[in-house]
């Protein structure tokens, strides 16, 4: 009989470990809610110990979120273990995930520690987490470069200790997918107690295997695979969700399992991540990517017209990529626009549709067709900001190959105007020190990218930067036709969510 694959997304824990990801508190929520609809059978909300924005993410999200079980991480020591129990109080079903290193390596470098004295660590850790929660999960970290034997024997005790799940990472990305295959086989098979536990799996991308090796892992015999929505996280990433949910679905024939995710959201919840983490998903990503079921070749195009089977392994409509019916322009209607963005999945409240119908009317005046994908960048960068602190005004650029570039910005905020000019090395920087000199921050530019959202001589270009601003790492996003106006827009955006990260600090702070 097929075997059920629990799903258990760490897009938030190891997800927000990806370079320059910092997700605020509402955010968290947002996403908690987009994966309960997806239907994961545990989400990772968080490591309540290593910061007070952590713990009241996990504790909001324990309080709200219901269906999937919640998850803490806890470091195998006494104040992480209390602390996750803290956050995780309110849950309907509250689960602790306790790990430590297993590899000699990181025993002896990074613990400065015996094998001893980790197997003790774990048992204490795993027994004081169970004094709060029927469920426990035990990590044993750098598990693909452990000695089996040694694994086998603290999985054991962590059983014994009161583990419900035992998990098997490959934390640095090493394994390949037989060896993987041998070892969660000889670890199943050398285990006792095993047969009344979940076991899992947490594969990382350095090789670009994380997909492949939690494939091996499920045919080995594992029952959970931890993972992320749009493979994001620590370096390269962990095993992406969208691809092993949908090679188990489309892959039946060979694979005895199966998962309870709800494949229609899988569209929905990948854009929102890219949205909130504003990680861009490479065009070419499997399953999720914009061209994934773009047909390029005509014989590929002329045979997937008669027959969609002909080139299509996965129908894109069954995860949630939906066709437009309803072409939108200058002369469409709030009501044209409403009813669309809710076809994409916006249910606007009034304040937001009278945002995202003035930007639209902009947009319609510079642009023939609006599509989905304008949509849903106006949606993403203008609207759904986190609350506005600056409001861009206007802004007026002079620049050439034989002047000073200058820029001259206006910005609002409460109510109030403020306007400064600038030289700089060109119009964008120009601009952004016209911006520095309104806000007082010290903002150091880390990474900036602009692509083209939509094809055509006037399609919109959306602008990513990130910045660095007083020792916070925050991305922006900005569109427009005009390419330094989305410089600026996604500027003003990152600096507004500093403003965010900054203000709940101050409100976490405060009690
Ligand atoms: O990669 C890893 O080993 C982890 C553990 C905390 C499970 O993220
Ligand atoms: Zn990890």
């Amino acid at each position: 009989m097929a075997r059920k694959v629990y799903i258990f997304d760490t897009t938030m824990r190891d997800g927000e470990q990806t370079a320059g990801v910092t997700l605020t508190f509402n955010e968290k929520l947002e996403l908690a809610r987009q994966l309960a609809n997806l239907n994961v059978d545990v989400i990772e909300a968080g490591f309540p110990f290593s910061s007070p924005g952590d713990f009241k993410a996990v504790e909001a999200i324990a309080e709200q979120i219901k269906g999937p079980i919640i998850c803490a991480l806890a470091r195998a020591l006494p104040q992480d273990i209390d602390r996750a129990y803290e956050a995780l109080r309110k849950a309907e079903k509250p689960r602790i995930h306790t790990f430590i290193s297993t590899s000699d390596i990181q025993i002896k470098h990074q613990l400065r520690k015996t094998r001893e004295e980790v197997l003790e660590m774990a048992v204490s850790a795993v027994k004081r987490a169970k004094s709060y929660v029927t469920d426990v999960e035990f990590s044993a970290m750098d598990a693909t470069r452990s000695d089996w034997d040694f694994l086998c024997t603290i999985f054991e005790a962590a059983i014994k200790a009161g583990a419900t799940v035992i998990n098997i990472p490959d934390t640095v990305g090493y394994t390949l997918p037989s060896e993987f295959y041998e070892l969660v086989k000889y670890v199943i098979e050398n285990t006792k107690g095993i047969d009344d536990v979940i076991v899992s799996v947490h594969c990382h991308n350095d090789l670009g295997l994380a997909t492949a090796n939690s494939l091996a892992a499920i045919e080995a015999g594992a029952t959970q695979v931890e993972c992320t929505v749009n493979g994001i996280g620590e370096r390269a990433g962990n095993a992406a969700l969208e691809e092993v949910v949908m090679i188990i679905d489309t892959r039946k024939d060979r694979i005895d399992a199966f998962t309870d995710i709800n494949i229609s959201e899988i569209a929905r919840t990948s854009k929102l991540v890219s949205r909130l983490t504003g990680v861009y998903v490479q065009p070419n990503k499997a399953i999720v990517g914009e061209n994934a079921f773009a047909h390029q070749s005509g014989i590929h195009q002329d045979a997937v017209l008669k027959e969609r089977t002909t080139f299509e392994i996965i129908d894109p409509k069954k995860i949630g990529f939906i066709e437009s019916k309803i072409v939108l322009g200058k002369l469409s209607g709030r009501h044209a626009l409403k009813t669309r963005l809710e076809e994409l999945g916006y249910f606007l409240n009034e304040e937001d549709l009278n945002k995202a119908f003035q930007r639209f009317k902009e947009l319609a005046d510079r642009k023939k067709e609006i599509t989905d994908r304008d949509l849903e960048a106006i949606v993403s960068a203008d609207v759904k900001v986190p609350s506005e602190h600056f409001k861009l005004s206007y802004i007026q650029v002079t620049t050439g190959n034989r002047v000073i570039p200058t820029a001259t910005v206006a910005l609002e905020k409460n109510g109030q105007s403020f306007i400064s000019s600038s030289t700089g090395d060109g119009p964008v920087d120009a601009a952004y020190r016209a911006i520095d000199n309104i806000t007082g921050f010290k903002c150091r530019l880390q990474n900036f990218s602009v692509q083209a959202v939509t094809s055509g001589q006037d399609a919109l270009g959306e602008v990513q930067v990130q910045l660095d601003i007083e020792g916070i790492s925050v991305t922006g996003r900005g569109i427009s036709t005009d390419i330094v106006e989305s410089s600026v827009r996604a500027y003003v955006n990152a600096i507004n969510r500093y403003l965010t990260i900054i203000k709940q600090a101050e409100e976490q702070d405060n009690g």
